[in-house]
């Protein structure tokens, strides 16, 4: 028997047999076998981390990404999908095809996705895993808006399902231009290739889901527009609006956080909360991606998405249940409450800037406009801070401070949650006192946790007090990483659980409260205001903030 028994990079570990005779395995038809892990023995290593690894295992399909030879396939799909194969039992026979226009053959893509693993996957390629898992990797070359395309993958999905017994389960991955999905919708309808399934979406054989990429849209209309195209050939319940935010651990973990503690739950709001800030920062520029986010900028790539889903989850009321639907009605319930800057509001409540030239961690970066793919005089945004209210109960008054930026100082996303002073301040007449309020920040990433500042007496017979910090890490909590965000939304997609994944009317509502700052940014000399790479944004976004006697946080 040979075994290998590795720690990845992020400190799970993998194991994966070659020999049959290895523990409990599963033996597909064709003759491979990927081993089972044992995974009670992993949870007995550390009782606290029962339940980090993907558990279910989902019926026997097809993943068919269209857009295979791109940049999303390399960096994230391939390396999650080989992890998930190698650190968790995929369904026997699963197979990938991909479709492009390069011209691949099976044994290029085969080649081409084991250098993406290699890059990528936190679990190690070895040519015995790799041989395993490439038996289940074919090509279909062709152009997406050429019927015979479609026509060939529908060959090549009969055989696989024939030697694979895959049972016509199709998970679609539109991981193109966006300008590719409604002809690759349509042609997935009228080839049948793809069906709707408006009542039976969850029974074990022939279903069809289709996950689709942001940007969704790029406003509301063209949102609605696709989502009408979409809904032409599949039902909502088979669609998977995917926000890759909302399959990370730590976000997941505000709901833990707020809704199975008693503590924190009677202060999340306007009686106790003096505002909230929610910080997206990167430290990487747009990384060879000039063409798409001319056309995107900061507010459509990360606030209509990913800052909006972190909104949503901190400010929503509890659902009364753990599902797709229950959670995604508050999500949506909350979205509609929030008011955006509109009109005159505009001006005095988002900042938007652009990177110039600077020094991001010692090392020398060019302006935005020197980038590849950016138009010399683009007044495309690559910062945003603003400022939201949300109307209702809970949060009336309470402002919710969000900001972004790329070529930031560093890599770090949080929410902090900033209570209100306390009403009388007692030790005022007797001591000195470095007073600041009580914060909550949840760190998503990196050194993902949560920590709280409270006021502490210094040690000695005067009365002083200082801040200090209570800290939960999850890396020493748990002591090793949960899946990455793309391995358990693949998976959840594969098991038909929609929780983690955006509704139609979520993501359309998100789109609106962008309108009318998008209609405000439009309009002629509205100003977009220059930052060196490096720091912490243009100085305007502090000034939004001093108005209101109040600063960002240094995170
Ligand atoms: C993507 C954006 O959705 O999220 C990128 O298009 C951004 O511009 C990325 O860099 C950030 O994701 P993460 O997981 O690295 O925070």
């Amino acid at each position: 028997m040979s075994r290998q028994n590795r720690r990845s990079a992020n400190g799970a570990l993998y194991d994966f047999a070659t020999d049959s005779s290895a523990g409990p395995t599963d033996v597909d038809h064709v003759g491979h076998q990927f081993d089972l892990v044992d995974r009670q023995a992993q949870q007995n290593t550390n009782p606290l981390s029962t339940g980090l690894r993907l558990e279910r295992v989902p019926a026997p399909c097809v993943m068919v990404i269209f857009g295979v030879s791109g940049d999303l396939t390399a960096r994230k799909l391939m390396p999650s999908l080989y992890d998930l194969a190698v650190g968790h039992p995929l369904p026997e026979g699963f197979s990938i095809v991909g479709v492009s226009h390069r011209d691949w053959n099976d044994e290029i893509f085969r080649a081409e996705m084991r250098k993406a693993a290699e890059e990528g996957a936190g679990a190690p390629v070895t040519d015995e895993t790799w041989e395993l898992f490439a038996q289940g990797l074919f090509y279909v070359k062709g152009s997406f808006e050429d019927e015979a395309t479609y026509t060939d993958l529908k060959t090549r999905l009969e055989t696989i399902d024939e030697e694979r017994r895959a049972h016509g389960n199709r998970l679609f991955y539109l991981a193109t231009s966006p300008k590719f999905y409604a002809p690759i919708i349509r042609h997935l309808g009228a080839s049948d290739i793809a069906h709707r399934q408006d009542i039976y979406y969850n029974r074990p054989d022939n279903w069809n889901r289709i996950v689709v990429e942001k940007p969704f849209g790029r406003d509301v209309e063209s949102a609605r527009a696709l989502n009408a195209q979409i809904g032409a050939v599949f039902s909502e319940r088979q669609i998977y609006r995917i926000d890759h935010y909302l399959g990370k651990e730590t976000v997941q973990n505000v709901l833990a956080f707020r809704f199975a503690n008693t503590l924190f739950e009677p202060v999340w709001n306007r009686q106790y909360v003096d505002h909230v800030q929610i910080t997206v920062a990167e430290s990487i520029g747009v990384e060879g991606r000039g063409g798409y986010y001319e056309d995107s900028g900061a507010l459509r790539d990360m606030v209509q998405s990913h800052i909006l889903q972190l909104l949503a989850v901190i400010a929503m009321e509890p659902p009364a249940l753990f599902n797709g639907n229950a959670l995604r009605d508050e999500k949506v319930k909350v979205l509609r409450a929030v008011v955006p800057p509109a009109g005159d509001g505009v001006a005095a409540k988002t900042v938007r800037g652009q990177y110039e030239a600077g020094y991001v961690g010692g090392r020398e970066v060019e302006a935005y406009r020197d980038e590849k793919g950016v138009r010399p005089g683009s007044r495309t945004e690559t910062y945003v801070a603003l400022e939201l209210g949300i109307d209702n109960w809970r949060w009336a008054g309470v402002p919710f401070y969000l900001r972004t930026g790329k070529r930031l100082p560093r890599r770090v996303t949080e929410i902090a949650v900033e209570f209100k002073q306390v009403p009388h301040l007692m030790f005022q007449s007797v001591g000195h006192l470095d007073l600041s309020p009580n914060v909550i920040t949840m760190r998503i990433q990196p050194d993902e946790g949560i920590a709280l500042k409270f006021a502490a007496k210094v040690p000695g017979p005067s009365t002083q007090l200082r801040p200090v910090r209570m800290d939960f890490l999850y890396g020493s909590a748990f002591g090793e990483a949960g899946p990455d965000a793309y391995e358990r939304l693949l998976l959840d997609a594969m098991l038909g659980d929609p929780t983690l994944f955006a509704r139609r009317d979520e993501v359309e509502t998100a789109w609106a409260l962008m309108q009318p700052i998008m209609d405000g940014w439009d309009e002629d000399g509205q100003p977009i205001y220059p930052y060196e790479s490096g720091t912490w944004g243009p100085s305007r976004a502090d000034a939004m903030l001093r108005r209101e006697s109040r600063e960002w946080r240094r995170p």
